[in-house]
């Protein structure tokens, strides 16, 4: 069953298209004619969980579990080795429950053995499973996901979420590595950030609405049952760019990762002028695999580098700490959203 899920969620992924906005059409990045700076000059790398990364992005979480999808992680680990970005496995679960398939994840570490690996489980799950989950592919990182929308979409998905806060403070405070908390395309509040803040953990990876979409992936996975008179939620979250927006408004000292709906050098480039660390990436990256092969898709993540450094000498920043200073114009809904919160986007254009 959890194993059939996963080549589920990738052919329903495929067939999803981004419907909601992220948020990045309502953020501007301040145009700079005089960058005083030549091509050679931009320096996209950063620093990543104690590791060097060629740019600061991620391919985010999808898959492992199933025999079918090793050579799909193989292929994302080979792209990421050779572009120097991190990758995220997908949830390990099902290794947990079955060794068998633990080769479908351990094959990201043998293809990337030096790079930023980062091992994928619910945060419900306890610290004996955090522990194997990282010790399986000697991960840098584990996410711990939460995605209660997407568990209540599923008819055979948990209903109980009392005790994640203990929970992650208890895996946070023992395991050896960082622990990260992500959402999986609804978004994080300032509220949310803060509480998870409290437990201990230092990442977030916000993935806001905008991108792949789980209520409609698993509403098209179980297309027999009734939709209920809740009305429509295909749009319930937080958008990305406004998930970032709140996350740095909490002012607390937190690396955030930005993901949902990140399609371009130029969503990358907004985040991290917004206050994101890394950009992470998710169904481009397989769609990419799936419908042109390996060597475009290494091409699609060149390209990804190319276009922020580029984007990078337009606004006339000579490295990611100089980007992070570039003024972003928040218009539109966004705009409205954060104004109707209490947050001053001044802020953002008038650094
Ligand atoms: C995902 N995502 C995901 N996230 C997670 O934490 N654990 C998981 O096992 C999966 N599985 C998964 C499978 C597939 C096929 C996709 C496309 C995505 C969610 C993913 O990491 C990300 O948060 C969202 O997909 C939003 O990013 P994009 O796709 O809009 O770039």
């Amino acid at each position: 069953m959890r194993q059939s899920r996963k080549i589920d969620h990738i052919n329903f992924a495929l067939a999803n298209v981004d419907k909601q906005a992220a948020g990045f059409a309502d953020v501007k990045l301040l145009h700079c004619s005089l960058p005083e700076l030549n091509w050679h000059d931009i320096d996209t790398s950063c620093q990543f969980l104690s590791k060097k990364l060629s740019a600061p992005i991620l391919i985010n979480a999808m898959t492992g579990g199933h025999p079918a999808v090793t050579e799909i992680n193989r292929s994302l680990a080979k792209a990421a080795r050779q572009a120097g970005i991190a990758i995220a496995l997908g949830s390990q679960r099902a290794a947990l429950e079955d060794i068998s398939v633990a080769n479908t994840f351990k094959v990201v570490r043998e293809e990337n053995p030096d790079g930023v690996v980062i091992a994928n489980l619910s945060a419900g799950c306890s610290l004996a499973e955090a522990q194997r989950a990282v010790e399986m592919v000697q991960a840098d990182a584990i996410q711990l996901h939460v995605n209660v929308p997407q568990e209540l979409a599923m008819p055979e998905g948990d209903r109980e979420f009392k005790g994640i806060l203990a929970n992650v403070a208890e895996i946070a405070n023992q395991l050896p590595v960082p622990v990260i908390i992500k959402e999986v395309g609804f978004g994080m509040s300032r509220e949310t950030v803060s509480q998870i803040y409290q437990t201990g953990v230092r990442i977030v990876d916000i993935s806001g609405s905008g991108g792949t979409n789980f209520i409609a992936i698993e509403e098209g996975r179980h297309n027999d049952c009734v939709t209920d008179y809740a009305g429509d939620i295909s749009d319930w979250g937080i958008p990305t760019v406004i998930s970032i927006i709140e996350a740095m408004e909490t002012d607390l000292p937190l690396v955030v990762v930005a993901s949902g709906g990140v399609r371009s050098s130029h969503d990358i480039a907004k985040s991290l002028a917004l206050g994101a660390r890394v950009a992470g990436i998710s169904r481009p990256l397989l769609q990419t695999l799936m419908d042109k092969g390996e060597e475009q898709l290494n091409q699609h993540v060149r390209q990804l580098i190319i276009g922020l450094r580029k984007i990078m000498l337009m606004c006339g920043a000579a490295n990611v700490a100089e980007l992070a200073n570039v003024p972003a114009i928040i218009t539109g809904q966004t705009s409205q959203w954060l104004r109707v919160r209490g947050i001053d986007i001044n802020k953002y254009a008038q650094k």
